[in-house]
């Protein structure tokens, strides 16, 4: 049987993303083109500026993955492209490139779910086995998603409020550290001790949603009554206190959903994904259930990246999926 060969584009943030994955599993070519350093200075991604650099940085990214993978448009079998969530400035960019390559060379199209690539990441690393429990961590996004096969999503948790990695973000901002906040309250969350009370969200009884709006609230007043009374905390101390409550929720969540449900495999996603507490204190909990394999992509493979959705493509592909040269990009995409 013939390889397959699949070109995945993703530019629904901050990163201009182009990959080629061989047989759904293996990685040929993988290029990101990051914009971090150009919204550093303004404490967050910004909407206008996102698009622009996407604008000058696609077809840039786009030579370079064929380049690397040392092939052109006539091997490629399929163009996978992330048509939501996201912004919608952003989402156009990749969009439209990808019909128009698709178009150009005669390249069936499909359209992927960011949410659905953040998983399929996981392909990259090994095969999946189902029924699956994924827990998806990122900047837009927490979610517990259960699937029973390939292509079947089932949201069984996920947040009423701040995202998992907005809520890093913005405690970040309140210990003034710079964009994206998330590495940087993972790094000092390790040089402090958790010693500070804050508080975790369960929600109602066997409830699988989450929320961390009540937590970064606590972690503000934290630092304002400090100041206030003239004291110091320890933003050591703060970072470490605010992530263990994170992890807690999260971790507890997600060993209750995997028992509940029978599952076999449970799949680490998203960019929270690369924080070192969470995937320790997974791993101890995942050990001692013998009969669930966790697994938990490399850094590079969590946060945004065009190869896991030339992964989640090559799926839908070989399901039969095809999107026409109508498709728009979606920033409200339910998966
Ligand atoms: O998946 P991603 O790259 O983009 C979205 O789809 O949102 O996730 C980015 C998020 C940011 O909020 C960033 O602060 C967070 O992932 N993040 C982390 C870590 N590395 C990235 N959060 C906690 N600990 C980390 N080590
Ligand atoms: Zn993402």
């Amino acid at each position: 049987k013939k390889d397959l060969l699949v070109m995945g584009i993703e530019t629904s943030c901050d990163e201009t993303a182009v990959s080629i994955v061989r047989n759904g599993r293996e990685i040929v070519s993988n290029i990101v083109a990051s914009q971090i350093d150009s919204h550093k200075r303004f404490g967050g991604v910004v909407p206008e500026i996102a698009s622009r650099h996407h604008v000058e940085q696609i077809t840039i990214v786009l030579e370079e993955a064929l380049k690397e993978a040392k092939v052109s448009y006539e091997d490629i079998d399929a163009i996978a492209v992330t048509q939501g969530p996201g912004l919608v400035g952003a989402l156009l960019i990749g969009v439209n490139a990808a019909k128009a390559v698709a178009f150009a060379h005669g390249i069936p199209l499909v359209s992927v779910h960011h949410i659905a690539g953040h998983i399929y990441a996981n392909r990259l690393i090994t095969e999946m086995s189902f029924p699956l429990l994924s827990l998806v961590v990122s900047g837009g996004h927490t979610e517990l998603v259960y699937m029973k096969e390939h292509g079947h999503f089932e949201v069984i948790g996920e947040t009423r409020d701040d995202a998992a990695g907005e809520a890093y973000d913005k405690v970040a901002r309140t210990l003034h550290l710079p964009y994206p906040g998330g590495p940087q309250i993972d790094r000092l969350a390790h040089e402090g001790e958790a010693v500070i009370d804050l508080p975790r969200a369960w929600l109602e009884d066997g409830s699988y949603d989450f929320s961390f709006s009540g937590l970064k609230s606590a972690v503000i007043n934290t630092v304002h009554n400090a100041e206030q009374r003239g004291e110091t905390i320890k933003p050591e101390d703060l970072a470490a206190s605010f992530q263990a409550s994170v992890i807690d929720v999260l971790v507890t969540k997600t060993v209750r959903a995997a028992k509940e449900y029978g599952i076999k495999q449970v799949l680490l996603a998203g960019g929270v994904a690369a924080n070192k507490g969470l995937r320790s204190v997974l791993t101890a909990a995942f050990n001692e259930l013998e009969d669930i394999e966790l697994v938990i992509p490399p850094l590079k493979l969590c946060t945004d990246n065009a190869a896991m959705i030339a992964a989640a493509g090559s799926v839908m592909f070989e399901k039969g999926q095809r999107a026409g040269l109508a498709l728009n990009a979606n920033p409200g995409l339910d998966i």
